[in-house]
């Protein structure tokens, strides 16, 4: 990377917004209808206090985790987001580098421009899992699954939050169009015969029955994103998922829901001793991972912010962003008093106003 200093995330935000592609900068950034909930999604983290704690005795902390078996040097995943390649050409395999070299895990889009074995290639002790969307076409759907679980993914993350795309002004204000040739599984699945553009090929009818079946019939955990609401965590339990989660799309979906962080104690109240219940929007500082982890979640998924930090260096500028995250984690968790992840709970946070 260049000489330019940079010590927060916000050093590598800018320099991605001057560096990407203006149309693809739109994108990647926009949210849905007045982008309430991507600017909540951030803001609403400053509505909890994190408590100090002091003399703990802690030498040193452990960030380590595990998520659904599979081990991580800190409670963090690599988010789902399309068309890395279009950040910079490191791409997903970049991407995967970065979160190998750092101990993070990654959940690769079924929208990335590049393939599930390709990623096993680069880096095969990255933790790494699919995201799925379900096609009309279940064949299809399966076969790329299949594709993902034979090269060593060892979970899928079902979006669920996704019968439509959302109302998203940016993306019209840039005549925005889905330029699928980039995308060896989209390619994969019209090449089987997929008859349809874009995402219209995702189910809008897609049902719990549906998620029942997978979870019967493959060998590797599913998560279920996208929820939002205490009753749907509760579903997602009951019919068969490994995790859940607590995710608006990045803003990108339904506008004027709630932002990650205020939906998030609730659900890890009601289902999290049954599976694990994953954290992901506005995700910026480690002090929000710390936030998110006393709230109930097991582990955060960031999508921006390490896809600034590829589009303004590439792999080294997303390494950059994944060690910023896990040594303001590792401080955050020293000052509270707590030597591990594990010893996060509600006991370390206070919401303002609460009584
Ligand atoms: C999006 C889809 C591709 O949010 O996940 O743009």
């Amino acid at each position: 990377m260049e000489a330019s200093p940079i010590i927060t995330l916000t050093d590598l935000e800018d320099l991605a917004a001057e560096r990407l592609d203006p149309h693809w900068r739109e994108y990647f950034a926009g949210g849905a209808g007045s982008e309430r909930t991507l600017r909540e999604n951030v803001a609403a983290f400053s509505r909890y206090r994190l408590r100090q704690r002091v003399l703990c005795g802690i030498e040193s902390v452990s960030t380590a985790t595990t998520v659904l078996g599979q081990e991580l040097a800190f409670p963090l995943l690599v988010a789902p987001t399309a068309y890395m390649r279009r950040a910079h050409e490191d791409g997903e395999e970049g991407m995967a580098r970065a979160a190998a070299t750092v101990g993070a895990g990654m959940c690769l889009s079924t929208f990335a421009t590049t393939s599930a074995a390709a990623i096993t290639a680069v880096a095969p002790n990255l933790p790494r899992f699919l995201q799925v969307y379900v096609y009309r076409d279940r064949g299809v759907t399966r076969e790329i699954i299949d594709m993902a679980i034979d090269a060593g993914f060892s979970g899928l993350f079902l979006t669920v939050d996704l019968p439509v795309v959302g109302s998203r002004d940016r993306e019209r204000r840039i005549a925005w169009e889905f330029p699928e040739d980039d995308l060896p599984m989209v390619v994969f699945a019209k090449e089987r015969g997929l008859d349809a553009h874009g995402t219209v090929p995702v189910d809008p009818a897609l049902d719990w029955n549906y998620l029942e079946q997978l979870c019967e019939s493959v060998t590797v955990p599913i998560v279920v994103k996208g929820v939002l609401e205490v009753e749907d965590a509760v579903l997602a339990a009951e019919h068969g998922a490994a995790g859940v989660v607590v995710s608006n799309h990045g803003g990108r979906q339904l506008d004027a829901v709630s932002p990650t962080i205020e939906a998030l104690g609730a659900i890890a109240e009601a289902v999290g001793d049954r599976v694990e219940v994953l954290f992901d929007g506005g995700i910026r500082r480690g002090t929000d991972i710390a936030l998110a982890l006393a709230l109930g979640a097991r582990a955060v998924l960031a999508g921006r912010a390490p896809l600034w930090g590829l589009a303004a260096g590439g792999e080294a500028g997303a390494r950059t962003v994944l060690e910023l995250l896990r040594d303001e984690l590792a401080t955050a968790l020293h000052l509270m008093g707590c030597a591990s992840v594990g010893d996060v709970g509600p006991q370390n946070v206070t919401r303002i106003g609460a009584a």
